[in-house]
């Protein structure tokens, strides 16, 4: 048999928000591996768990289409994923696991220092750059806005400087490339953090088994995280 057949694949973030926090995960979950540089691959070498380092918003699709068996990335990229598949009528074939309690962020509105903003409703009929078109179209919809969404595929926080949009739909975790960019966050459109999310593809009893010590493992890792807290 195929070695890889054997071998569960986790898809991680390359080099982001989400990269050392997710290592350290696993770590604490026992895995033991060596991250050369520039390697796109690690071998598990205590357990048939191997890494693969990949663009977050990469991640849906290596699970769903079964490239990958596991992937850990953030709420955002999994809800404007999902919304994106509804939106032709394919479900998503990707299950979420289980939210891992980091990465946390949000996806907000933020607009230019002199922007007048006096609630939701200053938006309509403006232009907002985004890179979470879905996310955003549903945000519209639900309270009744009618706006362009400027669908950027990044650098979405210079657009209002550059006349492509009025404002932004954006991510924010410390908050610091706003005040960079000259912008304020002025209402949240979703509550992120990482997730770990598998393919519905049933798996060979062996990999099915470290899927579940796997998970049992992230459990003990987040109760020790709890209880200091306590
Ligand atoms: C997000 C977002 C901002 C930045 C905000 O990028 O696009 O650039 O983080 O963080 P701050 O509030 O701490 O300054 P992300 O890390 O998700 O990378 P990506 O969009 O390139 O995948
Ligand atoms: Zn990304």
């Amino acid at each position: 048999m195929d070695t890889r057949q054997q071998r569960l694949r986790i898809a991680v973030q390359k080099s982001g928000r989400l990269t050392d926090e997710s290592l350290d995960l696993l770590r604490r979950c026992g895995l033991k591996f060596n991250r050369g540089k520039d390697q796109l691959m690690c071998y598990g070498e205590n357990m048939p768990l191997d890494v693969l380092f990949v663009r977050d918003d990469d991640i849906p699709d290596l699970v769903q289409e079964d490239v990958c068996d596991l992937g850990i990335v953030g709420l955002n990229v999994i809800e404007e994923k999902r919304l994106a598949m509804a939106a032709r009528g394919a479900p998503p074939r990707f299950e979420l696991l289980q939210r891992l309690d980091f990465g946390r962020c949000r996806l907000s509105l933020a607009v230019p220092d002199e922007f007048e903003y006096a609630g939701v409703d200053s938006i309509a009929g403006k232009r907002i750059a985004t890179t979470y078109p879905h996310v955003l179209g549903r945000f519209l919809r639900e309270r009744s806005i009618a706006a362009e969404v400027v669908t950027l595929s990044g650098a979405v926080e210079i657009a209002p400087r550059l006349g492509r949009a009025d404002l932004i739909c954006d991510l924010v975790s410390t908050g610091s490339t706003l005040i960079a960019n000259h912008l304020r966050e002025v209402e949240v459109v979703l509550e992120s953090q990482a997730a770990l999310v598998r393919t519905p593809i049933a798996l060979p009893d062996e990999k099915a088994d470290w899927v579940r010590r796997l998970l049992m493992r992230i459990d003990g890792v987040q109760q020790v995280k709890e209880s200091k807290y306590i």
